[in-house]
């Protein structure tokens, strides 16, 4: 645990400054005023605390969590549990931004009264605003809009069909599949979605798409005529250790100065340069400890370290 830790509600707005929360319908109300909503993946405390002091409107714990933070090949394994205790972390973190969390591979596949349970899980647990599922299953979004769940549909390549798909392909490329999608996208928001993801589709689609939708679209490798844009954060940063794909903007290099700083670290504390006289506790001055029969200090019945003993140790 860090010593400069300041408490946890540093970052809550001073007393008479009010931050207007994101909500569903600020979504729609972005999309009337035709003003692009951004978004993006965090998966834990401090990320979500950057994007959401940074402005993001909102902040997705995508199930690609299961990749960029648990190593996992795809996005399938990730569980309900694992889900849930990111999107907790997540909702502590933010004060502004829309909390959406992903729904995981197998969580709303089966029953409408399971999907829903753990939708319910999502929102009464972890602090989820909405949640986001895939495909486009209408009497589900039914379901869980009136329970009172939003939903952020989504749609187009959607990683958690990723064998049926035979891999992570571009969709609707065809004239025939691109009214497809569009079909699928009025009839989620007929269904109740308040926005939907646009994955991996041709631009052109996305575009027409947008145009005529009534709720919001938020692309990823769509092109720059959906309503709003998301990246998965790790991808934005460069911590994938994957070349990115096509629609990926780099905008800084985290593996690099992590790497760097983590080298430096080690080549300090193999050369004792870490840490230094000033990043040490002193004895009070002219105190000296004497010397000690060897073994005399040790209270082998006491060995674990007496927390009270270091009441000064954040000075
Ligand atoms: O899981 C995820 O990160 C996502 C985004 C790519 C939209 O679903």
């Amino acid at each position: 645990m860090s010593l400069t830790q300041p408490p946890a509600s540093a970052h809550l707005s001073p007393p008479g400054v009010s931050i207007p929360k994101v909500t569903m319908p600020a979504l729609s109300e972005m999309k009337r005023q035709a003003k692009p909503i951004s978004a993006l993946t965090a998966y834990d405390y401090s990320t979500a605390r950057l994007a959401d002091e940074a402005g993001i409107d909102l902040i997705l714990v995508g199930d690609s969590l299961a990749m960029v933070v648990l190593g996992h090949e795809n996005t399938l394994a990730v569980t309900v549990d694992e889900m849930l205790h990111h999107t907790r972390a997540v909702h502590r973190a933010v004060r502004r931004a829309l909390v959406v969390a992903d729904m995981p591979f197998g969580s709303y596949h089966g029953a409408i009264a399971e999907a829903l349970t753990n939708a319910v899980r999502f929102v009464k647990e972890a602090g989820a605003e909405a949640v986001k599922i895939e495909g486009p299953r209408t009497e589900l979004v039914r379901a869980l809009v009136e329970a009172e769940i939003p939903i952020v549909g989504h749609l187009g390549l959607t990683p958690q069909s990723v064998h049926r798909m035979g891999g992570y392909r571009v969709q609707a490329r065809t004239a025939e599949a691109a009214r497809r999608l569009r079909a699928d996208a009025f009839a989620l928001a007929q269904a109740g979605a308040g926005a939907i993801v646009l994955e991996g589709v041709p631009r052109e689609a996305a575009a027409e798409i947008t145009a005529a939708l009534p709720i919001p679209t938020i692309g990823i490798g769509a092109g720059p005529g959906c309503d709003g844009q998301i990246l998965v954060f790790h991808d934005l940063v460069n911590l994938t250790f994957a070349p990115p794909a096509k629609f990926v903007r780099r905008y800084a290099d985290a593996a690099a100065l992590f790497r760097s700083a983590i080298e430096r670290y080690r080549e300090d504390v193999e050369h004792r340069a870490f840490p230094s006289d000033a990043e040490s506790y002193h004895l009070p001055a002219r105190q000296a400890m004497g010397a000690a029969a060897p073994g005399a200090d040790f209270d082998s019945d006491n060995a674990v370290v007496n927390r009270d003993a270091f009441e000064d140790w954040a000075s």
